[in-house]
């Protein structure tokens, strides 16, 4: 049986050989050692589309169904069922839909089926373990409907400093932090030679936690800081006729807009009627008609990607642009690295608690030697700087080396598929 780590990411995924070797699974992607975690079903054909082709696709037509940050549904009891087309799909086959075309590229790509999978989890996909449960029972029988005969746990923190540990000459105390799309894992960890190859690692783990700040988060604190007065925010519109009785546009459409696939409710009926009211007595009609287009005609996926596009040259630049023209949204803003580090206080905040309440749990004795950053949101300059600031900056270490922040997860995935690593638990 042929085995293989992956890493099911809330938005990109990838898979690797017990070799470390990360395998090309999206051969035409900007980066092909990642398959974006999307699916798109086009109204007007059968197919199912995955990955870029997925993206690409719906940017240019977007009539269907395009789905995204699948993972974080996994722990949602309320989210049992899906209708497409004309199929009720559970949210076990939804996944597998998409871990069938990863399993498909990645067996070809390594030239024999691939059976047998490590699948890595969040520390936590739910403080309630029961929750936690729920979703780990449910990407596993995701992964068996996808055509994995043996699917196997190891949580993504430990993955990624597996991929670590093997760039490593001496043992250390380790705080590897990963900082992904939807969380945030951070587990202190014992790592090095002496240690390689023992069983599942659970014993050299000393403490982990995990919290919902990522990336998409991140891209929620542009659109809330600097883009909803361009959607109707703080606007007013008329309620009466008669009296004149202004109102100002509900809180609650602006807190749908900051994430993308919380938009599609606005169109409800109720939402769409009062859209309709502020068309005509908006006193920022061009915000308004903007919000409406947004929502109507679907905009809201290529509105995320041009914050993200910002948020990224922001890791790198004190300045950047976000332009979008598209029906009668129009945006030419630029936002300053200070701009997004005020927007964004509150998720260091989040983080800097999480480091905080994990170290009290850390025995006082226990020296941490190295900090491992990774996952694509560790390339946030103030998230570097919080952990430069508690540990010093000497004692961080990224990607580099080890590969890149996107593939360390799936790599240490890779090498726990190997045969001579003891995973515990069910197979
Ligand atoms: N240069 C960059 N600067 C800041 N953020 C970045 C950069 N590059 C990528 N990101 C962000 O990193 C996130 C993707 O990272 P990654 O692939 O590690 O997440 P994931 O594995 O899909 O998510 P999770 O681990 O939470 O399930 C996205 O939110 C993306 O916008
Ligand atoms: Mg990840």
């Amino acid at each position: 049986m042929a085995a293989c780590g992956l890493d099911f990411g809330t938005s990109n995924s990838a898979v690797a050989l017990p070799s470390g070797e990360v395998l090309l699974v999206d051969p035409g992607a900007l980066n092909p050692r990642l398959f974006r975690t999307v699916l798109f079903f086009p109204d007007e054909s059968r197919e199912t589309l995955a990955g870029h082709a997925a993206i690409e696709r719906y940017q240019e037509d977007n009539a269907g169904r395009f789905i995204q940050s699948m993972k974080t549904w996994l722990p949602a009891s309320s989210f049992t069922r899906t209708q497409l087309r004309s199929q009720t799909l559970t949210l076990e086959e939804l996944i597998a839909i998409f871990l069938r075309q990863v399993r498909a590229v990645a067996s070809k790509a390594a030239g024999e089926a691939l059976d047998a999978v490590v699948l890595g989890r969040p520390a936590r996909f739910s403080a309630t373990p029961a929750t936690d449960a729920f979703a780990e029972a449910r990407l596993r029988k995701a992964a068996e409907l996808a055509g994995f005969e043996s699917v196997r746990f190891l949580i993504e923190p430990i993955a990624a400093a597996l991929a670590y540990e093997a760039t490593l000459e001496r043992d250390e105390v380790v705080l590897v932090a990963d900082f992904g799309a939807g969380t945030t894992d951070l587990t202190v960890m014992h790592l090095g030679p002496s240690r390689r190859g023992r069983g599942d690692r659970k014993d050299d783990v000393v403490a982990s936690a995990g919290v919902y700040v990522g990336g998409d988060r991140f891209d929620s604190a542009i659109m809330a800081s600097k883009l909803l007065p361009s959607f109707g925010a703080g606007s007013t519109y008329e309620v009466d006729s008669f009296t004149r009785r202004r109102l100002t546009m509900p809180t609650y459409i602006s807190s749908r807009l900051l994430s993308w696939n919380e938009m599609s409710l606005i169109r409800e009926k109720k939402t769409r009627e009062l859209i309709d009211v502020m068309l005509k007595t908006s006193d920022s009609l061009p915000a308004i008609e903007a919000l409406h287009d947004l929502v109507m005609y679907n905009l809201g996926f290529r509105l995320f990607r041009a914050i993200e596009a910002a948020k990224v040259t922001l890791s790198t630049e004190q300045v950047a642009r976000i332009d979008f023209d598209d029906e009668r949204v129009h945006l030419h803003q630029t936002i300053t690295r200070d701009e997004f580090e005020a927007a964004s206080a509150p998720l260091i905040t989040e983080l800097a608690e999480c480091t905080g309440e994990l170290l009290t749990r850390v025995p006082a004795n226990l020296h941490i030697d190295s900090v491992f950053l990774t996952g694509g949101s560790s390339y946030v300059p103030a998230v570097q700087r919080l952990f430069a600031q508690r540990f010093g900056a000497e004692k961080l270490r990224t990607g580099r080396g080890t590969g890149s922040a996107f593939t360390s997860v799936v790599e240490g995935l890779g090498r726990a598929a190997h045969p001579d690593f003891e995973l515990s638990g069910p197979q």
